[in-house]
């Protein structure tokens, strides 16, 4: 995953993507009539479909394969952040890229927003969300009969935030 990417207040990605650079400044920005901080999305890039070099800032469309977004949607916890994610391109599933986009978000999460539960909902037959999400150390809280639907969620502890960045320093391979 490359985090070269990002736009604000929206639930897709901007067409006129940020640099990250430019979005930790927009950090506890909040949309005033809701009250709600702004959702954050990265845009997932796959580098072995960069064509030519890789040019950090360079938007880089040919290489797009998902995107991960975290929402602060809990008016009762503006601390906590649910997180989605999608790697859309199928040929470029099972190669770790959800797992590291996850973990640098929620890198990003903490350091910028002070999250300190993540949150995610997934359909319940959803085997490889399931198993990636546990993979990370999320802990089902509760099941929706109705929604068939599993809610999975992971407090960010002190000794949690240390493992965390051990967990980055070993999985991230993309500078
Ligand atoms: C779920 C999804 C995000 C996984 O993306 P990915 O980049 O292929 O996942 P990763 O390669 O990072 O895999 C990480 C872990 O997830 C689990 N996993 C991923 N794909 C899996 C599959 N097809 N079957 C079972 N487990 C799977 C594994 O535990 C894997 O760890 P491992 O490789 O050490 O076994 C992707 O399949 C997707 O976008 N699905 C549709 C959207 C969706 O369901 N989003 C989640 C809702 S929040």
């Amino acid at each position: 995953m490359c985090p070269s990417t990002m736009s604000g207040c929206k639930t897709r990605p901007s067409s006129k993507p940020l640099r990250l650079n430019h979005s930790l400044s927009t950090k506890n920005t909040r949309c005033s009539f809701l009250g709600f901080r702004i959702p954050s999305t990265f845009i997932v890039l796959d580098k072995k479909l960069v064509v030519g070099e890789f040019i950090h800032g360079e938007p880089h469309t040919e290489a797009m394969v998902g995107d991960v977004n975290i929402f602060m949607n809990d008016l009762d916890d503006p601390q906590m952040a649910e997180v989605e994610i999608m790697i859309a391109e199928q040929k470029s599933r099972g190669k770790g890229l959800a797992k590291e986009s996850i973990l640098l978000m929620m890198a990003f999460a903490i350091e910028s927003f002070g999250i300190h539960l993540f949150r995610a909902k997934i359909g319940e037959s959803n085997e490889a969300s399931l198993n990636l999400f546990q993979k990370l150390g999320f802990k089902e809280t509760s099941r929706s009969e109705i929604f068939k639907e599993v809610t999975v969620e992971l407090p960010i502890t002190e000794s949690k935030s240390e493992e965390l960045h051990q967990l980055i320093r070993n999985t991230v391979t993309h500078s």
